[in-house]
């Protein structure tokens, strides 16, 4: 099939696009190629699509499916849709676990979830970081109507519309799930989170990809949550030092020790990437049987594992990170417990 990836450039897109050219289809990227090279075999065309005639380079062209990564802005998603809805068969708009407004129901489907309310506008990273706890909701919002029209323009039958929560692999940006194989390949007394009843969900970038791709290939239509099924955060933690499979002691400390000490839930900086509080317990515990049974591929943890850890070498277990505590701080914090 000719494929248009929407992106292309990095993490999600890159993923889906080298996924295509594998297995032979013809790849067109379209961005602005700041984020990185699209991959070997694939096409890159440079697009612009804050300009209203952004898309223009592509102007005529016809292609059989297309994936959108479109992350915070519905109007990329309108001009897209005005530019190749009638000339396409299949449509893929990547949205996020965030368009759910209740983080706290455990076994939430796209059928059952209640939604946020939709937004119709444009929002850029920093608006989103500097607007709080409102950013969730802000990024939500825009995924929402994004998703709107997708299906209003597509149809129903024609939209593959997929939400994911964290998503694991090679050049995630948030860098949390790297997090945790970087340090325990470090060794020595790690700081976890006592939160034995958390569970997590997530979802590896190539499994993300392939059925991304089979979703073109076959028409898969309707909407989906893009995770895998939810385990206890403890025992995924545990499962993670064994596939790293070097000696690492677990100090524990309770969610109030944590707090006390200025560490951060989720992500971001001085924080345990991955704990969060009771509250998002829903958020991660979504019930994955219709993603599975549509076909989601699910790897085992261990391949996720190699997979980070690969990239968190290349890349420099002592480097600043975007999520997680420096060793300086780990030891700050674990000399006070
Ligand atoms: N990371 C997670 O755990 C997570 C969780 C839930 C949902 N998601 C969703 O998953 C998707 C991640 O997608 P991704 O990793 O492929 O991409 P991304 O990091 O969200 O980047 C978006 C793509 O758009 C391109 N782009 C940026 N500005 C552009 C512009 N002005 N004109 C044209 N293209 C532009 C970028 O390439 P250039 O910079 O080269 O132009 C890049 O390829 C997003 O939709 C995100 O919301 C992620």
């Amino acid at each position: 099939m000719r494929l248009l990836v929407l992106g292309g450039t990095i993490f999600v897109g890159h993923a889906v696009a080298a996924e295509a050219v594998r297995r032979g289809h013809e790849v067109v990227c379209a961005a602005r190629g700041e984020s990185g090279a699209v991959p070997d075999g694939a096409t890159l065309v440079t697009v612009d699509r804050d300009a209203e005639d952004g898309l223009a380079p592509l102007a005529g062209e016809s292609f059989d499916a297309v994936v959108d990564v479109a992350p915070l802005s519905h109007p990329w998603v309108d001009r897209a849709l005005r530019a190749f809805a009638d000339r396409v068969r299949h449509w893929t708009f990547v949205s996020t676990i965030n368009v759910y407004s209740d983080n706290a129901t455990p076994g939430q489907t796209p059928a059952t979830g209640p939604l946020v309310p939709p937004l119709t506008r444009h929002a850029t990273r920093e608006e989103m970081a500097a607007a709080g706890d409102d950013g969730v909701l802000l990024y939500g919002g825009i995924k929402m109507a994004s998703e709107n029209l997708v299906r209003e323009v597509m149809g129903v039958d024609r939209a593959f519309i997929v939400r994911p929560g964290l998503i694991t692999g090679s050049w995630d940006r948030s860098d949390r799930f790297g997090y945790w194989p970087g340090r325990f390949a470090q060794g020595g007394r790690v700081l976890v989170p006592d939160a034995p009843k958390q569970p997590i969900q997530y979802i590896d970038v190539r499994d993300f990809a392939e059925w991304i791709v089979d979703a073109g290939e076959k028409n898969l239509a309707g909407d989906f949550d893009g995770v895998g099924p939810h385990r206890p955060l403890a025992t995924v933690l545990e499962e993670i030092a064994a596939a790293v499979g070097v000696d690492v002691e677990f100090v524990k400390a309770s969610p109030t020790q944590l707090t006390e000490a200025k560490v951060n839930p989720w992500g971001g900086p001085r924080s345990l990437p991955l704990w969060l509080p009771p509250e998002y317990d829903g958020m991660k515990s979504h019930d994955t049987a219709p993603s599975i049974a549509a076909g989601m591929p699910v790897r085992p943890l261990a391949d996720a594992v190699a997979d980070a850890l690969a990239r968190e070498r290349e890349l420099g277990l002592d480097r600043e990170r975007k999520a997680g505590l420096s060793l300086d701080e780990e030891r700050e914090i674990l000399a006070t417990l």
